[in-house]
């Protein structure tokens, strides 16, 4: 009999991350009958993700509103997917990461006796509040997953130590490497692809140094955005021959500061959040990223592109052990001379560039269907 696997996700990182799997289990449909149910959490730039990898989602519950509060989100979700859940009656449901779509998919297969998968589990800062709300939606998902499919040796260590039993971790790297590699593949293998793509970006100067920026934790909303958008401003003017770019998160509570402290800088563009295969197009371009995102602190290292991260931890510890991420908070004058530093000392710059990745090596969707083909649940 086929496994039914319903896989719910909801936001743009997540439908990066599972296209890989869904991709290996559709190629393997005589043992799987698969389901996939968006959240709706993104809108827009969600559907970005699914119209470059054309995904076909087959239920779509609805739930993002403008300026969304976590209680209505979490709540929403709950109800609505256990109606889902209790129409598909899948074996086992998958879920990744640490969104609220994923924890809230999670708490309602629990209260539905569905089994819970987990990809990219284990991840850990051991502070409640950063990320917030995301450190509690991944260590409550760990509590109610039965297969936890860990990126690296350093996230199923975590999972032992909270008392998960090994024996149901699975290292598989990170499923975000897999995409990276199929995405860097059509771009630098299709020549009209890579045509259109310099076209699209012409007014970034081949001889101009480039810095991609992106931002979105909800613990930096406020003062802590007010202070990374007030270096940046204090670099580009002063550094006329660089350029930013900045593909702005939707949020408006980082599109409105993003644009008054910003918006008038020449040398700073602010852009729409853009589709997967621009984004990684503009990151092979970049000289350095500054970033809080997640997903980027994965991605990078695999592109050799140095990575600041404004935030003051992080659960991608791997980056920063080998050099090519750094933390720099949300200080101004760090962040700044930071940047200053990689600008102008070679050598600093060079320290930054790092030939291995420590996040997988685009096998990981094919380990976690392989293991699912053989699991019995
Ligand atoms: C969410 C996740 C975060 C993940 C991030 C990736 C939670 C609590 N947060 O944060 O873990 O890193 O996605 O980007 O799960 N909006 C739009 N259109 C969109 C998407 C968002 O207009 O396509 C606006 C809406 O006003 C929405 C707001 O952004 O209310 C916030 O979206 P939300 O999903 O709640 O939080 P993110 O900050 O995107
Ligand atoms: N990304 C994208 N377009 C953008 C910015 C980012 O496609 O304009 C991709 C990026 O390559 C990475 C993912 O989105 O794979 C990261 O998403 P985000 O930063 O929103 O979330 P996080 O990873 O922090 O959860």
């Amino acid at each position: 009999m086929k496994k039914k696997i319903l896989i719910i996700f909801g936001t743009r990182p997540e439908a990066i991350k599972v296209f890989p799997v869904i991709n290996e289990l559709n190629k393997n449909k005589k043992y799987f009958d698969l389901k996939i149910c968006l959240t709706g959490q993104h809108k827009q730039m969600l559907n970005q993700v699914l119209d470059f990898f054309e995904i076909k989602p087959h239920i779509n519950i609805n739930v993002m509103r403008k300026n969304q509060n976590l209680e209505e989100l979490t709540s929403n979700i709950i109800t609505k997917i256990s109606s889902v859940i209790k129409k598909i009656k899948p074996d086992l449901v998958l879920v990744h990461g640490d969104t609220t779509s994923s924890f809230a998919a999670s708490i309602a297969s629990f209260y539905n006796k569905v089994k819970v998968a987990h990809i990219e589990a284990g991840l850990r800062t051991n502070n409640l509040y950063s990320p917030w709300p995301e450190e509690i939606n991944r260590s409550l998902i760990s509590k109610i997953a039965q297969i936890h499919f860990a990126p690296t040796l350093i996230a199923k260590k975590n999972l032992e130590i909270e008392g998960i039993n090994r024996s149901k971790i699975i290292v598989t790297g990170n499923t975000v490497i897999d995409s990276l590699f199929i995405t860097s593949n059509k771009i630098f293998k299709l020549n009209s692809i890579k045509k259109r793509l310099e076209k699209k970006f012409s007014y970034i100067k081949k001889n101009k140094r480039m810095i991609l920026v992106t931002g979105h934790r909800r613990e930096n909303f406020g003062k802590d955005f007010e202070n990374i958008f007030k270096a940046l401003k204090y670099v580009a003017e002063r550094n006329k021959e660089i350029i930013i770019i900045y593909p702005v998160h939707l949020n408006p509570k980082v599109l409105l500061p993003a644009k008054k402290i910003l918006g008038k800088v020449k040398n700073i563009k602010l852009i729409k959040p853009l589709d997967y295969i621009s984004f990684i197009y503009l990151m092979h371009r970049s000289y350095l990223i500054i970033t809080d995102s997640g997903g980027i602190q994965e991605e990078a290292p695999s592109l050799k592109i140095p990575v600041l991260v404004t935030r003051k931890n992080s659960e991608r510890p791997e980056a920063l052990k080998i050099g090519s991420a750094k933390l720099v908070g949300t200080n101004s004058k760090i962040i700044i001379k930071n940047i200053f530093k990689l600008l102008n000392n070679k050598r600093e710059y060079k320290k930054m560039i790092i030939y291995n990745n420590p996040y997988g090596n685009g096998k990981a969707a094919k380990k976690i269907v392989n293991f699912l083909k053989k699991k019995n649940f």
